[in-house]
């Protein structure tokens, strides 16, 4: 068999993405194109996805960045073998515009559909990145709706959740933090920025979940978004001026320490030495430096694929799909509803 040309559609927030992968004899892939339309404007005075604002978008983008993903990589509609499309998690009817499209796409051009995981997508374009990934590696997945640990013995085969958030994801909590700080959402890039100009050590925020007792490799972030609130309530009934860089230096030493902490706690557990960080906190460069010097004491290796491919994109679909086909997976009925809480 010759190499296939995989498409991968996204829509399961409030990206619309189409992206096209190559898939050699030997399992490699190779990223041809990756055209994303994102509603994250329109969401903004709302401070979170508006679903019903997403949903819409997605089926206004959906041709268009189809279009463009074919030119970005010269190739035709027909030239596509196979299709792959986010079945779940995610919000309904924002995945059902990208299920749908996938399968009239499908049936059209007659070549297999292929309803795929999105966190499994979120480890698969690692590999479009950095090349094959070991047989088993653990995966910290940090988003604005996830926050997991994920075990993976085969991407496209067998990802169990090792550990997830028991409230807010870390994205949300960034999220809600720029908003108590009135900074713009999503609150990701405004807090890393601020932070690179404050102390770290200024306030001493909890790290949810880090005791000895707290066996199992699970987060919680509500409880740091609270103590930020009530820090900055009380300095504001004070009379005092907020010094937000410190607030945002201390609050992401939090999560870097709690999410790197943790992962390669984890990693030691499960045995495994290659961790790979991906979603969209992924971006936060105290996260990945922190992790860095953690990872390489530690004696793991650490792949963060460029923040292009952490955050929702289409080309991660394509990427499983590609690992999916390639591991000789039956395809999806026609039928294949889309699944909001599609587990690991
Ligand atoms: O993966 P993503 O694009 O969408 C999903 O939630 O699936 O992730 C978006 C999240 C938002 O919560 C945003 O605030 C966060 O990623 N984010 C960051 C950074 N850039 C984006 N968080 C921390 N530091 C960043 N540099
Ligand atoms: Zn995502």
């Amino acid at each position: 068999m010759s190499e296939r040309i995989v498409l991968g559609i996204e829509s399961s927030c409030d990206e619309t993405g189409v992206g096209l992968v190559r898939l050699s004899d030997d399992g490699r892939v190779e990223l041809l194109a990756d055209a994303v339309a994102s509603s994250v404007d329109e969401h903004a005075r709302f401070g979170g996805v508006v679903p019903e604002i997403a949903s819409r978008a997605h089926l206004t983008a959906m041709g268009p960045t189809m279009r463009r993903a074919l030119e970005d990589s010269g190739l035709a509609l027909s030239d596509v073998d196979a299709i792959a499309v986010t079945a779940g998690p995610g919000l309904a009817g924002a995945l059902m515009v990208g299920v749908a499209s996938a399968k009239a796409y499908a049936t059209a051009l007659n070549v297999p559909l292929f309803g795929v995981n999105h966190l499994g997508g979120h480890v698969a374009v690692d590999t479009l990145e950095h090349g094959p990934l070991p047989e088993r590696c653990l995966a910290l997945l940090v988003s604005g709706g996830h926050s997991q640990l994920l075990l993976v013995e085969g991407v496209g085969e067998k990802i169990t959740e090792v550990g997830t958030t028991i409230d807010d994801a870390a994205g949300e909590a960034y999220d809600k933090v720029a908003r108590i700080l009135d900074l713009p959402y999503p609150g990701g890039p405004p807090i890393d920025q601020q932070a690179k100009l404050g102390d770290p050590k200024a306030i001493a925020f909890p790290r949810g979940l880090t005791g000895p007792r707290d066996a199992r490799h699970d987060f919680s972030f509500s409880g740091l978004k609270t103590a930020v609130a009530r820090w900055v309530e009380t300095e504001r009934r004070e009379g005092r001026e907020i010094p937000v860089p410190d607030v945002c230096a201390s609050f992401q030493e939090a999560v870097a320490d709690v999410l790197t902490m943790k992962a390669v706690r984890a990693a030691q557990d499960h045995d495994v030495d290659t961790l790979v960080i991906s979603g969209g906190v992924a971006a936060n460069s105290r996260l990945s430096g922190l992790a860095r010097e953690r990872c390489a004491a530690a004696g793991i290796e650490l792949r963060v694929p460029r923040p292009r491919l952490c955050t929702d994109n289409g080309a991660m679909i394509a990427a499983l799909g590609a690992h999916v086909l390639h591991s000789g997976a039956k395809p999806s009925p026609l039928d294949m509803p889309a699944n909001p809480g599609l587990p690991v």
